[in-house]
């Protein structure tokens, strides 16, 4: 199984993506982590990507296909894969194309999280995850279940993207709207996008991607 998790930033991918992982062992591909461990690592991806992010633009669509396709081989072909914010231009929807092609794997399901704008700042704004395992938190909406403590490896340190902050955050919607949001009718046509409530409970929103992905 191969699927793409497509929406504005704060839509919820990463969040479904990792309860996918837990109950399905597939494994997430988000761009997003990537660019994010190369620049902690200060690699040259990561110098060249660490400014353009800050500013809520897109890096370029070679460097991320380039991750994409490293990660897929690094995985090997038997497991499922869960593009988490990739492809986001028309560029990387076709070397997407070629990339699953030559790994020999093809897209199963396109599923958009529709979700209203307004609450997306909020979502973003209080934002917050595990720095040890990378758990995803929000301040009203999923605070560990005891205070300061990760649910699921007992770190007590966590962090925030220097990108969520507020105007970041308008420019990257900016750039789903202008970038990302025109490669779904490419989808549309084969037939493949599936629709789900982004605004409902987390768990709910799991439950329909689930019923998508069982057919
Ligand atoms: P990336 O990391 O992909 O960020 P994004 O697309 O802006 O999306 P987010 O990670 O902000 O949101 P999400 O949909 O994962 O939401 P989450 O689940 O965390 O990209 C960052 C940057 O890297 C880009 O700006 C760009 O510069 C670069 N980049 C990455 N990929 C690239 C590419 N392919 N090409 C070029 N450049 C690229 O949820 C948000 C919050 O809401 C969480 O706190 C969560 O707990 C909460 N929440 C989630 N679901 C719900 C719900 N149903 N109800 C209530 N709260 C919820
Ligand atoms: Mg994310
Ligand atoms: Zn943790």
């Amino acid at each position: 199984m191969n699927i793409i998790l497509l929406g504005p930033p704060g839509a919820g991918k990463g969040t479904q993506a990792q309860r996918l992982v837990e109950h399905h062992g597939m494994r997430q591909l988000s761009t997003g982590d990537m660019l994010r461990a190369a620049v902690k690592a200060g690699t040259p991806v990561g110098l060249e990507a660490k400014a353009v992010m800050e500013r809520g633009e897109l890096v370029s669509d070679e460097i991320v296909s380039k991750l994409i396709d490293a990660e897929l081989t690094a995985m090997g072909d038997s497991v499922g894969a869960i593009f988490d914010g990739y492809p986001r231009t028309e560029a990387q929807a076709h070397s997407l194309d070629e990339i699953l092609a030559g790994h020999g794997r093809s897209l199963d399901y396109v599923i958009e999280l529709e979700v209203d704008e307004d609450a997306l700042v909020e979502r973003i704004t209080g934002r917050f995850t595990c720095a040890a395992c990378g758990e995803g938190y929000h301040d009203v909406f999923k605070q560990p279940r005891v205070p300061g403590v990760c649910d699921k490896c007992g770190s007590t340190e966590f962090k925030r993207r220097p990108d969520d902050n507020e105007d970041t955050v308008r420019t990257r919607m900016a750039e789903y709207r202008a970038k990302t949001a025109p490669i779904l009718p490419v989808y549309e046509a084969r037939g493949i996008v599936r629709r789900v409530d982004g605004m409902a409970d987390i768990a709910e929103v799991t439950g329909a991607i689930e019923a998508i992905l069982a057919g």
